[in-house]
Parts: C-alpha cells; sequence; structure tokens
C-alpha cells in the first residue's frame, strides 16, 4: 500500500481542510494517508513514506510560515531530489506569489512534482477540495 504524509501547517484552518480533502482522495484510492502537523515532522521522517504533500498558507510578506514550517522544510530540503510531491497552500490578499516562488524553489531541489500546485483563497470551496481530492489520488 503506498504510504502518503501530508504535512502541514494551518493558522485559521484553511489549509487544514485542504490537506483533510488530500487525505480523503489518497484513502478512498486505496492510500494510507497521514496527516502531519508541520512541527512533528522530521527529516528521518521522509524514508517513511512513497509521496509527500506539503501544506502551508501564504505568511509573512509572502512567505512561508516562519517558526514552525520554514524551519522543518529547511531540514528535509536536502531530501527532497528525486522525491513524488504535491504542493497545497491557503492565501488571502496576494496573487499567489508565496506559492510560485515555493514552486520555483522545490524544482531547483530536484524533487518531482506530481500536479500543479494547489491554492485556495481564504477557505476553500467545493473546487478547490475537489482538486485537493484529486491530488490525493494523484500522489498514489
Ligand atoms: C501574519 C499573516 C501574514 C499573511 N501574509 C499573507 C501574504 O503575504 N499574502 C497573502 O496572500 N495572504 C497572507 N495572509 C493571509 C493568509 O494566507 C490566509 O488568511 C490563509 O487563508 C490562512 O490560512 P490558514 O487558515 O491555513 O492559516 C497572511 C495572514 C497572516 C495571519
Amino acid at each position: 500500500m503506498s504510504k502518503i504524509a501530508i504535512v502541514f501547517w494551518s493558522g485559521t484552518g484553511n489549509t487544514a481542510q485542504m490537506a483533510q480533502a488530500i487525505s480523503e482522495g489518497a484513502s478512498v484510492a486505496g492510500a494510507e494517508a497521514t496527516l502531519i502537523n508541520a512541527s512533528r515532522f522530521k527529516a528521518e521522517d521522509m524514508d517513511s513514506f512513497d509521496s509527500f504533500a506539503f501544506g502551508c498558507p501564504a505568511m509573512g510578506a509572502e512567505v512561508l510560515e516562519e517558526s514552525e514550517f520554514q524551519p522543518m522544510f529547511d531540514s528535509i530540503e536536502s531530501k527532497l531530489s528525486g522525491r513524488r510531491i504535491a504542493l497545497f497552500g491557503s492565501y488571502g490578499w496576494g496573487d499567489g506569489e508565496w506559492m510560485r516562488q515555493w514552486e520555483e524553489q522545490v524544482r531547483a531541489d530536484g524533487a518531482i512534482l506530481v500536479a500543479d500546485p494547489v491554492i485556495a483563497h481564504e477557505a476553500p470551496d467545493e473546487n478547490v477540495l475537489y482538486e485537493c481530492r484529486s491530488l490525493g489520488r494523484t500522489l498514489i
């Protein structure tokens, strides 16, 4: 059975809803999906999963959340090369710049993006939740 880690940070629950939908999509398709809070994910956990969905909202000024998510991500970045991953997250007043930069960064790290990133303006609507469930299936 394919093992998928869904590693995310969410302050007000929008990115968490997306994570839940990704998990549902992966589980329905027969994978073992694990939702993991960013602060609990460690570099050594990378070897326990076949693919990864990383989720973080736009914070600061178009950056990843800096106290928990960014340090975790810094610690795993050197292990991304050749890994099948997906990115997702929610944003507010910007235009998605944080996600464009993040996508560019993981491509430079050598990660294999299984699909385009999924982003939600504030709370995910039904269309975004559908995209998230599809993303979960694609990660298998
Ligand atoms: C401290 C802070 C910084 C933020 N910075 C940005 C930003 O740079 N660009 C943007 O589009 N939204 C920004 N937002 C809005 C959040 O990305 C948006 O509310 C998102 O839905 C939060 O997701 P969450 O519910 O998963 O925490 C910011 C929100 C907070 C609280």
